[in-house]
């Protein structure tokens, strides 16, 4: 078993379990807590029965669990939802010594941390991520919100204690769901980790999950260990999204896709303000794994527009991480004529 922690100065805050089976023997791995009388399982439909399993896995361990349906997908993440879920935690008697308990993918761990972080001014929250993209990025690193207007505009930063990541799940995936994951963990091997860099093109798509999962995690920890509130490290984490969330919206693409070629728009920002010369390796890599590597065809000034109202931007204008190598990570404030090229790099005139 991988075992991940986050750290708040000295003190441990979030343990990170990695391992086949966990979910299937979830009461074992709940946080040790002689007084939670109860645990509340938040979850999408379409892995209910997965809760479900894991509700009865609790009972058998003498803790009442009741599991409490959310939507699918982003539909999770709006204030009526945390509403419904607020009413509801409270017709159960849900105390402060009790659990929040995130099972799905990152919107749903999203939208369940979020209740965890405000219900009664804050409860034990723990999340299964069940899809790779949640377990590499959004279950991990306590940014907690729903979409108000924009994404994620409401939220809390607050660490769930546990995070349980089940690979056996994880496994089970369909390939598209894996790719866009996949997205997501190369780039933190492009950050933080060149030896993932090398796990992938080693292995393609098919690189063993329990040791992406643990390589990319380990990097989101360590950064997230040093920057808990996004003061400055932790911008690097954003590596390919600048672009690629403008793409993702213009375009209506998948997150994962979506970032995949905002690396390569990245790559070509790198080369020309930082010196990074593997630009042309980086975007092969990507292409390899069967992500895309070219924008849909969209206007280059509305991505311009979505790149400048992200909230992300900073006062130095619109921000790129960029790479001097593999594993170094800089930002940057690229000019006009940069920021041009680096469309131009994913196909946008
Ligand atoms: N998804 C980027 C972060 O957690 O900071």
């Amino acid at each position: 078993m991988h075992r991940v922690v986050i750290t708040e100065g000295d003190e441990p805050v979030s343990e990170i379990l990695i391992a086949g089976g966990l979910l299937s023997d979830a009461a074992g791995y709940l946080p040790q807590r002689e007084d939670r009388r109860q645990v509340a399982i938040l979850t999408q439909p379409s892995v209910r029965s997965l809760a479900d399993s894991v509700a009865e896995s609790i009972l058998d361990g003498g803790v009442a669990a009741s599991v409490i349906p959310l939507p699918d997908g982003e539909a999770a993440k709006t204030l009526s939802v945390i509403e419904d879920v607020a009413l509801a935690l409270n017709r159960l008697g849900l105390t402060r010594a009790d659990t929040v308990f995130g099972i799905g993918g990152g919107a749903t761990t999203d939208t369940a941390g979020f209740v965890a972080a405000t219900y009664l001014r804050g409860v034990e929250c723990v999340l299964a991520p069940t899809t790779l993209l949640g377990a590499v990025d959004a279950a991990v690193g306590g940014k907690t919100g729903v979409n108000v207007g924009g994404k994620n505009l409401v939220g809390a930063f607050r660490h769930p204690s546990r995070v349980l990541v089940d690979i056996d799940v994880l496994e089970s995936l369909p390939m598209d769901l894996r790719r866009q994951g996949t997205a997501e963990a190369l780039k933190t091997g492009f950050v933080g980790d060149p030896d993932l860099v090398e796990l992938y093109r080693e292995h393609g798509i098919d690189a063993p999950l329990d040791e992406v999962v643990g390589r990319a995690i380990g990097v989101k920890a360590r950064v997230v260990s040093e920057d808990f509130r996004e003061g400055g490290l932790r911008a690097v984490l954003n590596y390919g999204h600048t672009a690629g969330h403008a793409v993702e919206v213009a375009a209506g693409i998948s997150h994962g896709e979506a970032v995949a070629i905002g690396m390569v728009a990245a790559g070509a920002v790198g080369e020309r303000t930082v010196g990074f010369d593997r630009r042309v390796e980086q975007e092969e890599l990507i292409a390899s794994l069967g992500l895309p590597t070219r924008s849909p065809n969209v206007h280059a000034g509305e991505i311009e527009r979505l790149m400048a109202l992200d909230k992300k931007r900073d006062t130095g204008g619109i921000r790129f991480v960029v790479l001097e190598d593999f594993g170094i990570p800089r930002v940057v404030h690229p000019d006009a004529a940069t920021v041009r090229a680096s469309l131009h790099a994913i196909g946008i005139d």
